[in-house]
């Protein structure tokens, strides 16, 4: 049975889960934050370490404002809200992406990071104004600007992700097949899942499955 340590996952799906049944991609979104809070419950029960959520890429600011502020809305009201509940389950908030948010925002990422930081039961890390291709060039320029050896082990320093161990599973809700600048580096041994279901669908018997799946598969790593 493999081990599992590291979950990441894509959540696409919001959008269009909002028109079709509220008529509006909003309402999408604000039913995926019930999806995150299932999913995160079921990380704990199956003992994941790390739980990395693809929130907002580096792309998501092209489009249309109204929908931006309305996620940004969103996310601020969950930590206002949740924190100091995550908090007592002993849940560590790390976000990976550039915080260039508003003043308010950024400094309640950072005060729920703080807060948060020795907690040890799992660690959530909330990818937001998240873009790999960005991560990778920024962790060559600083590889180059401290003259450090450019390796593989030197380079995972300089990443956002650095002290997470590679994911094991990648899911990609919202039946797209693919991976919108997602984590390009971390993923080269992941074992990935495409779901049909919409995110604000997607629930623990679904998570379930992947996981029961995944630790039965044969991984190589080039090995045979
Ligand atoms: C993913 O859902 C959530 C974010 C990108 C914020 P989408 O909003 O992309 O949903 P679809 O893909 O349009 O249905
Ligand atoms: C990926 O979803 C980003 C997040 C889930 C945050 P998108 O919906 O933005 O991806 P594309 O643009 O369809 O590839
Ligand atoms: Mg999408």
């Amino acid at each position: 049975m493999n081990p599992l340590n590291h979950v990441a996952i894509i959540m696409d799906g919001n959008g269009r889960w909002g028109l079709k049944n509220e008529n509006s991609r909003n309402a999408g979104h604000k039913a995926g934050l019930k999806t995150v809070e299932k999913i995160i419950k079921e990380s704990i029960k199956n003992n994941v370490k790390f739980l990395t959520l693809f929130a907002f890429s580096t792309e998501n600011w092209k489009r249309p404002k109204k929908e931006i502020s309305f996620l940004f809305n969103l996310l601020e009201d969950f930590l206002k809200n949740k924190i100091d509940d995550l908090n007592k389950q002993n849940i560590k908030l790390k976000i990976i992406g550039i915080k260039n948010f508003s003043t308010r925002l950024n400094k309640l990422l950072n005060i729920s990071e703080k807060k948060t930081s020795k907690n040890t039961k799992i660690q959530i890390n909330l990818a937001l104004n998240y873009g790999s291709k960005s991560e990778l060039v920024n962790a060559f320029k600083n590889l180059i600007k401290n003259n450090d050896k450019i390796n593989e082990k030197n380079l995972s320093k300089h990443l956002q992700t650095k002290n997470i161990p590679d994911p094991d599973i990648l899911i990609r809700t919202g039946d797209k097949k693919r991976l919108s600048n997602f984590l390009l580096w971390q993923l080269a041994y992941s074992e990935i899942f495409f779901e049909k279901k919409l995110w604000p669908d997607f629930n623990e018997n679904d998570y379930n499955k992947i996981i029961k799946k995944f630790r039965s598969i044969k991984r190589n790593f080039g090995k045979i």
